[in-house]
């Protein structure tokens, strides 16, 4: 039997309600042949994902001129020998997932007001180094991810001076040895309401709408080699959030750039959803293709497909995925522009949608290259194939 169409119990109540309610043509008709129809339409079972070659994804990458890299936590890589193995054979660029915020818990960058402690992600600097990797720097201002003193702290009065104090003293401290640095994450959020599509943030009531401008001066000043991004999420599909969302970062990065914002790049995070239908490739090149007319260049920087939605079987499931990674690669990798493929994460074993997505099922989720035993999944072939079949910058 094909297991695409195997039942998960959420399918089993809702069909048994929509059979009380409708009838069961309707239940049947309206509901999960829909459901599954649109997720078999996106899985096709002949395509075999075929590689060519024995190269790694970064030596794949650098062919086209192009860095792949991922995201891992400090953790992580020290404990994890395997892991370590796995990013030094495929990734070009190291990203700490988490050792470069403000606050993540006991591990963090600026446990008080006067302390900053580098110590991990310093080790993860010096790792990337060791091991011919480019690091990057995730992220400077963000509404998230700051320390339980800051709501007792800062305030409109010493903002400016917080936000140029931690952005220089962090830069700084890496001059000379980052590639990039995510300046401002995640700053737009078209249903908060403001004409200027701006997310209603701490550092937006403190300073105002010029935050995001002055961060990036900051930092220009702090490190005048580094590229400078902004970075931001849901930016991939043809719905309307996303169209309004495409359209205020447009309108931001062109705001930006008429002031002369010492800005260098877009970052789209990429959170793909494997169930997802609603990808339209002229849309998406139309962005990319206006983004790069300012000049700008774009790094997607935290891929990932999540398969909370889809079928259990492990064979469907990985198809789904690796189409996913290949049609949303296969339209960016097509823009001269983009010069950077980063995925959040480089093995099932440690994604952060293992906490925030999981299934209902309680399968693990499988939505990075490598599975949780570090074997190449379909999705790692998909991505080679972009590689491969992409243009030279
Ligand atoms: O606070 C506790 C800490 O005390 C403890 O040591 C730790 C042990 O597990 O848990 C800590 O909380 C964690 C927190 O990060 C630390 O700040 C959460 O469980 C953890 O889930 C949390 O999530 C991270 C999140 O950003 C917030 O920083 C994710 O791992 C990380 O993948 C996620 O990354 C974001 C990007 O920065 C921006 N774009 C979206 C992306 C995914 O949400």
């Amino acid at each position: 039997m094909n297991n695409r169409f195997l039942l998960t119990r959420r399918h089993i109540i809702q069909l048994v309600f929509e059979m009380l309610v409708g009838g069961i043509g309707t239940a049947v008709t309206s509901r999960f042949i829909n459901f599954n129809n649109q997720l078999q339409a996106r899985d096709n079972p002949n395509k075999k994902f075929a590689t060519d070659g024995k190269f790694s994804l970064k030596e794949r990458a650098a062919i086209k001129d192009l860095i792949y890299g991922a995201a891992i936590q400090y953790s992580q890589l020290l404990s994890d020998r395997e892991l370590a193995n796995q990013v030094k054979c495929e990734c070009k660029m190291l990203v700490p997932e988490w050792e470069l915020k403000w606050f993540t818990g006991k591990q963090s960058l600026r446990p008080s007001p006067g302390r900053f402690d580098f110590g991990r992600a310093d080790w993860m600097a010096n790792f990337a180094k060791a091991h011919g990797l480019l690091f990057r720097g995730h992220t400077l201002v963000w509404h998230e991810a700051l320390p339980p003193w800051f709501q007792n702290t800062v305030n409109s009065q010493n903002a400016e001076q917080f936000l140029e104090e931690h952005i220089k003293t962090v830069v700084r401290h890496y001059a000379g040895k980052i590639h990039s640095w995510d300046v401002v994450n995640e700053a737009i959020n078209p249903s908060d309401g403001r004409s200027d599509g701006l997310r209603k943030t701490p550092w937006l009531k403190f300073l105002g709408s010029d935050y995001v401008e002055l961060a990036f001066r900051f930092a220009a000043e702090a490190d005048p080699q580094a590229l400078l991004v902004y970075n931001d999420f849901g930016l991939d599909y043809d719905t309307p959030e996303n169209e309004a969302k495409r359209n205020a970062v447009l309108k931001l990065l062109e705001r930006l750039k008429s002031k002369s914002t010492p800005i260098h790049a877009l970052g789209m995070q990429a959170h793909l959803q494997g169930d997802k239908t609603q990808f339209n490739s002229k849309k998406l090149k139309n962005f990319l293709r206006n983004v790069a007319a300012l000049d700008l260049k774009i790094l997607i920087t935290e891929m990932d497909v999540a398969d909370k939605n889809l079928p259990v079987d492990i064979k469907v499931r990985d198809r789904i995925v690796a189409a996913t990674y290949e049609d949303y690669l296969s339209v960016v990798l097509d823009e001269p522009a983009v010069i950077a493929v980063l995925t959040w994460g480089l093995s099932d074993r440690y994604t952060w949608l293992s906490e925030f997505q999981p299934r209902r099922d309680g399968a693990r989720v499988r939505p990075l290259p490598l599975d949780a035993n570090f074997k190449r999944k379909l999705a790692w072939n998909a991505i080679a194939r972009a590689f491969d079949n992409a243009p030279h910058r």
